[in-house]
């Protein structure tokens, strides 16, 4: 029986989202091939067992309420790899990881670089397709090498005053504003005007040192779910994201429970289907993905598609888009995850095909 770590939360504003996947991801898991260990991440970092009674009602992992006997810390020893409880020391061998921790220090490529070092096969992409798709403007300038389009963008640096004039020369007015590592719609905002630019663009220097201003594109919002190796990537069937707001900001997402509608299959010609899937597995090899994405488009009233982002770790809550865009292809929540978890074994077959000793 293969043990399987789930790992979850971390100190992303998703944290919450993080352990509500989790606990789907667990409750589907096959417990007949998989046997999975539970592992919370602490919003301040510490790593912790969770046992699966205190995991049915856990909200929120704080070290100030959290047990150091259930400290642990994953270790490689002898060829293996182990969670290592670090009072009692007893360990435990693992097999593979299925981390769910959205943005940093989950989706970014530090998580996937740890368990890359321990050897330990896991779930999703690797160090480096994660770390493009975390930085906007790194993924906006493989996606423009590669051909894809992209909406057009200007980069803004805390250290060096932005001339707003100079923007709206070259991005039209409106224009967005985004924090270059961030997520869940915090600090992007769209700007109208010269006043609001300073205090907006304040707020989205309080996620990062880097903001990019992007042109406005004036479209619908349609995703799509790809998985599978890089040489092999399969598209699900895409769905739409009904905005009620002006745009998918962080009230839209999070607070008003009607601020967008999930509409899947979206509402587009059979022909509009297979564009989307084509561009979207196009993105994925581009970005060197291996592993799972759900690409992120607009589709502008002239029929044309723009890829907005790409996420790498996306939610896989029950009503998540990212396992709904799969149960429209026919491919249910228990299914994806196992097929997940397989893919990390054939990943893992398949990097260690290489003679990795040349290699300096
Ligand atoms: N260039 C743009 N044109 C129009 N709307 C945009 C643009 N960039 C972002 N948005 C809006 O802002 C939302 C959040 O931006 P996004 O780049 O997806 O950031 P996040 O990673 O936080 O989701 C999008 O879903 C969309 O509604
Ligand atoms: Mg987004």
């Amino acid at each position: 029986m293969k043990k399987i770590a789930i790992i979850f939360g971390g100190h992303s504003s998703e944290h919450e989202v993080s352990i509500n996947s989790a606990r789907n991801i667990f409750k589907a898991m096959d417990k007949a091939k998989f046997t999975p260990v539970l592992l919370g991440v602490s919003k301040q970092g510490t790593w912790y067992s969770i046992n699966e009674k205190d995991f049915e009602t856990l909200e929120s992992i704080n070290d100030s309420k959290m047990s150091e006997s259930n400290s642990v810390t994953l270790i490689r020893s002898q060829s293996k790899v182990f969670c290592l409880n670090l009072q009692n020391q007893q360990r435990q061998e693992l097999d593979c990881a299925f981390n769910i921790i959205h943005g940093t220090n989950g989706e970014d490529g530090t998580m996937q670089g740890h368990l890359k070092i321990l050897g330990l096969p896991f779930v999703g992409c690797g160090v480096m397709s994660s770390a493009i798709a975390m930085d906007k403007e790194v993924m906006k300038i493989v996606m423009s090498a590669a051909g894809i389009p992209n909406s057009r963008w200007v980069v803004l640096k805390s250290h060096v005053p932005a001339d707003f004039d100079q923007i709206v020369k070259q991005l039209g007015l409106p224009f967005f504003i985004k924090p270059a590592n961030a997520g869940s719609s915090v600090g992007v905002h769209k700007i109208k005007s010269k006043d609001d630019f300073a205090a907006q663009l304040k707020d989205a220097f309080k996620y990062d040192h880097k903001v990019l201003a992007e042109e406005f594109i004036d479209g619908r919002e349609v995703e799509i779910s790809v998985m599978g190796l890089n040489q092999k990537p399969e598209a699900a069937v895409p769905g739409e994201l009904v905005v009620k707001h002006e745009f998918y900001s962080y009230e839209a997402k999070y607070l008003d429970p009607n601020g967008a509608e999930i509409v899947i299959p979206a509402k587009v010609t059979p022909e509009q289907t297979e564009q989307i899937r084509a561009l979207a597995v196009k993105t994925y090899e581009a970005l060197y993905c291996d592993g799972l994405t759900r690409v992120d488009f607009f589709l502008k009233k002239d029929g044309s598609l723009t890829v907005n982002e790409i996420n790498t770790l996306p939610g896989f809550t029950k009503i998540s888009m990212y396992p709904m865009m799969w149960q429209a292809k026919g491919l249910g929540y228990s299914d994806l995850i196992n097929k997940l978890i397989q893919l990390a074994f054939d990943k893992n077959d398949f990097e260690n095909k290489l003679n990795l000793d040349f290699r300096s």
